[in-house]
């Protein structure tokens, strides 16, 4: 519970920052760069007392955020479903790309033999706000693999609040030289394909952070060594997935920016699996993604190949041309979904995804389950599936985490994913 100031103050917040965009068109915002001042900033610190020497709306580093990216209901730039939407046995509602953190706070157990436990920490990665009820994760002190202190963990950990960083004319990033035009998140945007005149530039994907990265604020927080990756997403990514797939495409880069704060997990050392990452996935690799449709069909001739459960990273970077050959790729319709060459590589977010997700490490699927379909449905605690593979969930929140694709799209008894690359 937050206190009630805490409340008026959200509330009054959220007032003005509801006027504030009101006032703007619907994708101009932060606009790939620096936003408003007074969407973040209080010049005279009426909200934020002695705790905030940052002059900022709210005091907490994600509860900033938070006031505009968390709603009750699937809308666009949300990546939050509010606790007062929550409802035991019913999933969260947003279903972007990076993944809704209300995931966070669903915490499942299950009868095997005895009581089975899954904490909602589990899911991904424990933003901390105490306004917007999201606490220090409970069992990691730091990034696994690496030091980054899991109690400075914010959005702007990962998003730079002031979107410096920029891909150039010349397709080099930085943070400055060449003066942003737009985000460059998005695929129907013909700047952000190509920020084709000298002098322009458009906003990296997603305002992540990038090399020399280290907010002020988060003093024991190692700085960044990688830049963001070469990414585009369709305008539409905010969406269900029972009709059309919402295809992000990921080029290079994806992994090492993890490896920002996760420095050892990418090779084959140390006691835990950690698979290859960005090595290519060569042909036999390749080919097998492209046949396999799901357990059992290999008929696949890879134009219907993709599956957003497992996208891979395409061997394109920030050049005109590469970006424009990502912007071709990144649809919600279908349009595209063709699969991997031997030259793509596979990248955390082949598994992962970046926020949280409905099972545990934030995988974009059940990996602890042997099926993820049972006799042609959604294992769910309601529905008469053993525990074992339902773990804990309704059917609908099985469904929701699988972006509210149809079981149909799989197999009947539908095994782990891993299978779309191994045998
Ligand atoms: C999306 C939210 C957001 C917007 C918009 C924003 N800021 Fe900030 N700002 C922050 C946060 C969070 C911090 C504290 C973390 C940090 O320093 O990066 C901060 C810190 C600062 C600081 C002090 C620390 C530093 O990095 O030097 C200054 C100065 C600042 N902002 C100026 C501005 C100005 C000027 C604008 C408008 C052009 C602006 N900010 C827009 C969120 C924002
Ligand atoms: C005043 C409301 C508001 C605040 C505060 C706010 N955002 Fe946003 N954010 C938006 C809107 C509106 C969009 C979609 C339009 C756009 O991208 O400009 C958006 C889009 C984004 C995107 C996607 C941008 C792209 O180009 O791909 C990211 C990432 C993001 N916000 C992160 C943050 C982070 C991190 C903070 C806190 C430091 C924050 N936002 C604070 C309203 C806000
Ligand atoms: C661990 C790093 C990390 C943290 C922490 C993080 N983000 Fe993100 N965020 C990302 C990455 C990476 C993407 C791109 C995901 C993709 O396209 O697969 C992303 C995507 C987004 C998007 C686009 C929609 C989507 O989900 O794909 C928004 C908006 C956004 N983040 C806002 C936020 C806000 C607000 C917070 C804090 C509440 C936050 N992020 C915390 C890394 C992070
Ligand atoms: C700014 C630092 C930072 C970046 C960048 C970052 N992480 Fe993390 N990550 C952390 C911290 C801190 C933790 C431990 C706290 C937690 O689990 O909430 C963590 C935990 C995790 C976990 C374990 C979650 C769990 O429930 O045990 C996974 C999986 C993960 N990160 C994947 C990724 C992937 C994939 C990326 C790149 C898209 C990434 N991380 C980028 C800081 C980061
Ligand atoms: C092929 C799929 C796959 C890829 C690629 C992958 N992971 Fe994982 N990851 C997993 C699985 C499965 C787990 C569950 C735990 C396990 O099996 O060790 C996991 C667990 C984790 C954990 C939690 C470990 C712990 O001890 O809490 C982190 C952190 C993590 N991965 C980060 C990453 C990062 C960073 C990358 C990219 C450099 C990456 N993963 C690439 C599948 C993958
Ligand atoms: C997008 C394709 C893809 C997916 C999905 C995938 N892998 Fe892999 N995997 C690869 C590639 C590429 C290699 C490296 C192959 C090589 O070197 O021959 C690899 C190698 C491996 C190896 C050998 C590791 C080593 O040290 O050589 C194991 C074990 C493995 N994967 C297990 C898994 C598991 C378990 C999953 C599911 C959690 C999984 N993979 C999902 C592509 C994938």
């Amino acid at each position: 519970m937050m206190p009630i100031s805490a409340r008026r103050k959200t509330a009054l917040f959220a007032l003005v920052a509801c006027l504030l965009l009101a006032a703007l068109p619907a994708r101009a915002f932060h606009n790939g760069g620096s936003a408003l001042c007074e969407g973040c900033h209080t010049m005279h610190n009426q909200s934020g007392g002695t705790a905030n020497p940052y002059l900022l709306q709210a005091a907490g580093f994600s509860t900033i955020c938070l006031n505009c990216h968390e709603g009750t209901t699937i809308s666009s730039y949300r990546v939050s479903t509010a606790g007062s939407a929550l409802v035991v046995g019913l999933p969260p509602q947003m279903m972007t790309p990076g993944g809704d953190f209300a995931w966070l706070k669903k915490s499942y157990s299950w009868l095997y033999g005895t009581i089975q436990n899954e904490h909602g920490d589990r899911h991904g990665h424990n933003i901390i706000s105490s306004e917007f009820g999201y606490q220090v994760d409970n069992l990691n002190s730091t990034a696994p693999g690496g030091t980054y202190p899991a109690n400075s963990l914010h959005c702007i950990s990962c998003h730079d609040p002031h979107g410096l960083y920029r891909v150039r004319f010349d397709s080099t990033v930085g943070i400055s030289g060449g003066a942003i035009q737009s985000s460059g998140s998005y695929s129907d945007n013909g700047i952000a394909a190509n920020p084709s005149q000298a002098g322009r530039a458009v906003g990296v994907y997603r305002l992540l952070a990038g090399t020399g990265y280290k907010p002020p604020p988060l003093v024991s927080a190692p700085v960044f060594n990688y830049d963001p990756p070469a990414a585009m997403s369709p305008t539409d990514y905010n969406r269900s997935e029972t009709v059309t797939q919402t295809r992000v495409a990921y080029g290079n880069g994806v992994a090492s920016w993890c490896v920002n704060c996760h420095g050892s997990i990418t090779g084959h050392v140390g006691t835990r699996f950690t698979h290859p990452v960005e090595g290519t996935l060569g042909s036999v690799i390749a080919t097998r993604y492209n046949a396999y449709l799901k357990t059992g069909d290999l008929s696949g001739t890879g134009t219907a190949a993709f599956l957003s459960l497992l996208p891979f990273e395409s061997y394109l970077g920030n050049s005109a041309a590469d970006r424009n050959a990502l912007a071709a790729m990144a649809r919600s319709n279908d349009a595209n979904l063709a699969g991997p060459t031997s030259q793509d590589r596979v990248g955390c977010l082949t598994c992962h995804r970046a926020h949280a997700s409905g099972w545990r490490y934030a995988l974009r699927w059940n990996n602890e389950s042997s099926l993820l379909t049972y006799n042609g449905n959604y294992p769910g605690n309601n529905n008469g599936a053993p525990p074992e593979y339902h773990m804990g969930r309704s059917e609908s929140e099985t469904r929701r985490a699988y972006y509210d694709r149809l079981p149909e799209r799989f197999a009947v008894n539908q095994n782990k994913l891993c299978e779309k690359c191994h045998v």
